[in-house]
């Protein structure tokens, strides 16, 4: 029903103009501020326009999957309100291809940062050709590319997290990426899971080095089911997202950075509700952020909220952009702790 609102122009419009210290320019893009609409929202690209008009500094839509598929059987998403958290099972229900990327086409360059998820169809028979697809059509219609090996609710999905699936996916996009866009191409981000073991995450990190990807988004929704979830829910099959996952996600993002040397710059999601959230993912590594849950419970005024909260924080801290913050807490083996 809110897409359809939004689709028929019923939408609220930030008037304010970003602060100047939210500016941040990444992967030759230009973006007035960090805070993002992560993907699962707007999984058509029916209505990207409408949430940069909530003030969001970019909007990802999908996950977007080759052809149409239902998801699973409803339901199949589910409000653990008491725990301000969501789980769902969605199953990349999607429209498709075409009918995404031909919104897309029409939209044209109105301009505002919109990215797109793409995945694979649940009955494929090539995996890694259900992601050349996307990136084939999609590469020319969008600002970044968001690779999602990590959504737990597609059977098999998560094993093209693998270092070896991983080297092999990333090789087949970025030759797919250069013959459809030979010049200027949208940088090619992969999205990954908060439930991988130490020894994955390291290896992932390694691969993600080699691989000539642009950056790393951190986190997907999670499989654990922290103990003290309190809603009638909490036991449902599916992804956890929301404020349960905000400790463990911030936990890996400071990890990938860490891993990776800050070479990668990642996207952190999971759990963020407010301007201090968003700080401490920025401080742990991350050079832009994402939610969805959180928009769930408080509505559209959650989006210039933490961005008038981030502004404050850094000015209290002395930063005059965010790029400055970026790992301030993290410690890299090579480089001083910041303040020193
Ligand atoms: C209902 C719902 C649907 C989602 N669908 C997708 C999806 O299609 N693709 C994807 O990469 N992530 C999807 N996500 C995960 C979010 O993009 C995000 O990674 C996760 O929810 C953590 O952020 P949050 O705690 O702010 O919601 C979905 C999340 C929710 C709640």
């Amino acid at each position: 029903m809110t897409i359809r609102a939004l689709a028929a122009g019923l939408a609220p419009r930030q008037a304010e103009a970003d602060p100047p210290s939210l500016a941040i320019r990444l992967w030759r893009r230009s973006l007035p501020n960090p805070v993002g609409l992560a993907a699962g929202f707007d999984k058509d690209a029916e209505v990207p326009d409408a949430m940069l008009g909530f003030g969001f500094g970019f909007v990802e839509v999908g996950t977007i999957t080759p052809l149409a598929q239902p998801g699973n059987p409803k339901p199949r998403v589910f409000r653990l309100a008491e725990d301000r958290a969501v789980i769902n099972r969605l199953g990349f229900n999607s429209a498709g291809l075409a009918a995404a990327s031909r919104r897309l086409a029409q939209r044209g360059d109105r301009g505002g940062i919109v990215g797109a998820n793409i995945g694979k169809n649940r009955d494929t028979h090539d995996d890694i050709g259900d992601y050349v697809e996307g990136v084939r059509v999609l590469a020319p219609l969008v600002d970044y590319l968001a690779v999602n090996v990590s959504s737990p609710n597609t059977p098999g999905l998560r094993d093209l997290q693998r270092k070896s699936a991983v080297t092999r996916l990333i090789a087949r996009l970025i030759e797919a990426r250069a013959a459809a866009m030979p010049r200027d191409p949208p940088p090619l981000l992969l999205k990954i899971a908060p439930d991988l073991t130490a020894e994955e995450r390291a290896d992932l990190a390694e691969a993600a080095l080699a691989s000539g990807v642009d950056g790393l988004i951190v986190a997907n929704t999670t499989l654990a089911r922290p103990a003290n979830l309190i809603s009638r829910f909490a036991h449902e099959p599916g992804g956890l997202s929301g404020a349960p996952l905000f400790a463990p996600s911030t936990a890996l993002l400071a990890e990938m950075y860490r891993l990776t040397s800050g070479k990668l710059p990642i996207i952190g999601v999971g759990g963020i509700a407010s301007g201090a959230d968003a700080y401490r993912k920025i401080r742990a590594g991350a050079s832009l952020v994402q939610l969805y849950t959180a928009l769930i419970y408080e509505g559209p005024g959650l989006v210039p909220r933490i961005k008038r909260e981030l502004a404050a924080l850094l000015a209290r801290d002395g930063f005059t952009s965010i790029t400055a913050a970026v790992g301030a807490d993290a410690h890299l083996p090579s480089t001083t702790p910041h303040g020193l």
